[in-house]
């Protein structure tokens, strides 16, 4: 008989992580913990969704209407309708923003009346890579709302600088699906196993190395851009004395995955004005303010090329921003160009 077991090495869950650094906040009861724990079940049932997103299609009828004679639902629709239908099953937020809707949605039964959270986001980026199945993403922002508990949520719960974030992140639906999350000590990575169902801890505490050397930008923008974002552009075409190479471009087109490959192998990110779009196309509460909390956590920098976007008082839900994004020395570079080339 075997009397020798193989312990194999212990793999840490999600659910374990985040019940595990409850105590990173002395005074929460867990709500923020339980909050989390919604964001990823509803992350699992989009993540479900976007698998079989190509298998719909060729089951579909031609048009687009399902067998009922319904209009079928775009993805992106499902997946905000998912995540605010989840977060409104429990009770931890008072109210959600979202890239879908015009205004913000107020949470008002019985069980929100002692929610202490408000959450902003983008339930899919990306969308337009959905049906060439490239991979997209759910960007979300979580605050502690300032009006007083048990009243109903306002307009300036929503709209908080970047630096009251208490918790943000991503999931992206790539190759394999990931959650990427800070609440302010560090950034980790978890990798979903379809089999299990689970997340597992697959990046503890991600930086991103403050020379990078790759640079993603819409270079089809190229003739409206700023002087000082065209010049910098040249400078990464340029060859790098110290390995006689230019700077590599990539550019995916869904804001999760270029940042999520450059938190990895160190890049900058640009989305920047232009006169086609006067703030450039990003939105800075669902999208720049999360991705900037992210990359200051590790240890990078986000700026509009000029303020530190985490200082910026958002106006109103669905403002746009310039966005640079990345590796420390890459961003100064670029505000560098910028301040060189104003105009
Ligand atoms: P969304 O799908 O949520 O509207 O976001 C699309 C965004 C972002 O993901 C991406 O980085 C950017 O649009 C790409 O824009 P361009 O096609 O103009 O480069
Ligand atoms: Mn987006
Ligand atoms: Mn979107």
């Amino acid at each position: 008989m075997q009397n020798q077991v193989t312990i194999k090495k212990r793999h840490v869950t999600l659910g374990e992580f985040i019940i595990e650094n409850q105590k990173d906040f002395p005074y929460a009861k867990g709500e923020l913990s339980a909050l989390l724990s919604s964001i990823r079940l509803a992350g699992k049932m989009v993540n479900q969704e976007i698998n079989k997103a190509g298998l719909a299609n060729i089951l579909g009828s031609s048009g687009d209407e399902n067998v009922q004679g319904e209009q079928q639902q775009k993805l992106d629709v499902m997946a905000n309708d998912l995540f605010i239908s989840t977060l409104h099953n429990r009770g931890e937020i008072c109210g959600i923003a979202s890239e879908e809707m015009d205004d913000y949605v107020e949470f008002n039964e019985e069980l929100h009346k002692d929610a202490k959270y408000v959450v902003l986001i983008d339930p899919l980026d990306g969308s337009s890579n959905i049906d060439v199945n490239v991979s997209v993403g759910t960007i979300f922002s979580i605050y502690r709302r300032i009006s007083q508990q048990g009243e109903k949520v306002t307009r300036e719960d929503f709209l908080q600088p970047g630096h009251k974030q208490v918790a943000a992140g991503y999931l992206v639906y790539g190759t394999s699906t990931m959650l990427v999350y800070t609440t302010g000590h560090g950034v980790n990575g978890f990798t979903y196993d379809p089999g299990i169902g689970s997340f597992f801890l697959s990046h503890p505490q991600m930086t991103v190395s403050n020379k990078g050397r790759i640079y993603s930008i819409n270079e089809g923008n190229y003739v409206h851009m700023p002087e000082g974002v065209k010049k910098y552009i040249k400078w990464c075409q340029e060859l790098d004395p110290a390995t006689q190479r230019p700077l590599t471009s990539r550019y995916i087109g869904s804001l999760v995955a270029d940042f999520h490959r450059n938190l990895l192998k160190g890049g900058i990110y640009i989305y920047p004005r232009g006169t086609k779009s006067p703030q450039g196309k990003l939105r800075l509460l669902y999208e720049c303010n999360p991705m900037a909390y992210l990359i200051e956590q590790a240890g990078g920098k986000a700026s509009d090329g000029h303020t530190r976007i985490m200082d910026i008082k958002p106006g109103e839900l669905h403002q746009r921003v310039p966005f640079f994004c990345g590796s420390r020395e890459m961003v100064e570079k670029a505000e560098w160009f910028l301040e060189q080339y104003p105009g």
